[in-house]
């Protein structure tokens, strides 16, 4: 099986990519995740889905690809520079909200209704903040989380810190985990029910 051709792509997805190259912007999402994201998107209708680090908006794009009508997507990033592609670009559409703050306070906002769908691809909802996230998952929902392989733009001692993530997703009791050593690398996390399983 080659799984490297992608089939559907959004049809936003050439112009972001030309755009996020003219910025040298190279901390894009790669298609493949982008193909995932919009298979898991369309697994939620109805859904409100969070992606944490917007950049140009390729996983927004993959996201919204997959989105029926009534899902919405808010995204958030501190940088309005890279933001200014995908609003560029995906602005027009009503289902989606850009936020430029740091995804941290982001989180900690009072009153913030859970998601059924998390990408979590900055450092907030990852190396921070993770069990605020995960606060903010609906029992079924998806948190996904990539860059997980070595990636040649890691700072040094960012390794170590990557396996204590995969360690400490793994050891919570309401979520139910699979690695994936494909693409970037991913983690797949299902918030299960806070009611026990029935047993006998
Ligand atoms: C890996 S890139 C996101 C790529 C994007 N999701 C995609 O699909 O192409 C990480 C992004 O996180 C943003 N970022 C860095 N620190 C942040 C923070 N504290 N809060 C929110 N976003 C942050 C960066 O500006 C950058 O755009």
């Amino acid at each position: 099986m080659d799984d490297t051709g992608i089939r559907q792509p959004p049809a936003a997805i050439p112009s972001i990519l030309r755009d996020t190259g003219a910025l040298g912007f190279d901390m894009i999402s790669q298609p493949r995740v982008g193909a995932l994201l919009a298979v898991l998107a369309a697994s939620k209708p109805g859904g409100r889905l969070l992606e944490l680090g917007t950049g140009t908006g390729h996983g927004a794009a993959w996201l919204l690809g997959g989105m029926d009508a009534t899902s919405t997507l808010d995204t958030v990033d501190t940088d309005p520079r890279v933001v200014a592609v995908a609003q560029r670009h995906l602005g027009a559409d009503p289902r989606v909200r850009f936020h430029i703050r740091d995804g941290g306070e982001f989180l900690q906002q009072a009153g913030l209704d859970p998601f059924d769908l998390i990408y979590a691809d900055a450092w907030p909802g990852k190396f921070s903040h993770l069990g605020e996230i995960l606060e903010l998952l609906r029992p079924g929902g998806i948190y996904v989380v990539d860059d997980l392989l070595p990636q040649p733009n890691w700072p040094d001692g960012h390794g170590p810190k990557v396996q204590a993530l995969m360690r400490d997703l793994e050891q919570r009791s309401d979520c139910v985990t699979v690695r994936l050593a494909w693409a970037s690398g991913l983690m797949l996390v299902v918030r299960t029910s806070s009611q026990p399983a029935p047993t006998g």
